[in-house]
């Protein structure tokens, strides 16, 4: 099973932003606990990001066709306005988990609006790292259909 993990704008900054809401593992940490975590459940993880909202629109379409079998995105403030990356994400026909680092509700009113939401099968905040690994098992079991 191939899955696809999405880290969107500004998440390249972890380990070095806003530690009270972040945490100071870098985004290379998060990627690694979530390598040890795919091959624990016996998984190929694929971890990508960008600063950029068309290449990120386009990485979404690739996994259209290149065997992806489920995605887990983390797309940073675009969560909040981006029907872009919304309208990409539904024509995915792969479960998708979105997961924030931070507990996105109990911040500022503008983060507690999802875009994504209605076009994913679940959302997971609030638990720093644990969020991405939580997600991961989550879409595992929705592409293993369990
Ligand atoms: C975030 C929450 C977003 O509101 C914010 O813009 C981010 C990170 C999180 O992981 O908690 O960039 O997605």
């Amino acid at each position: 099973m191939n899955i696809l993990v999405l880290h969107g704008v500004n998440l390249n900054m972890f380990g070095q932003r806003d530690p009270a809401h972040y945490g100071t593992a870098t985004l290379a940490d998060i990627d690694a606990r979530l390598q040890a975590l795919g091959a624990e459940l016996g998984v190929r993880v694929s971890c990508w990001q960008s600063n950029m909202e068309g290449a990120f629109v386009e990485r979404i379409h690739a996994a259209c066709t290149d065997g992806t079998d489920g995605v887990v995105i983390n797309a940073g403030a675009w969560t909040h306005y981006s029907l872009a990356i919304a309208d990409a994400l539904a024509i995915l026909r792969v479960p998708v988990v979105e997961v924030h680092m931070s507990n996105v509700h109990a911040r500022e009113s503008f983060r507690h609006q999802s875009v994504l939401s209605p076009v994913v099968r679940g959302s997971i905040c609030g638990f720093g790292v644990d969020s991405y690994l939580l997600g991961l098992r989550a879409v595992c079991s929705l592409a293993a259909g369990v």
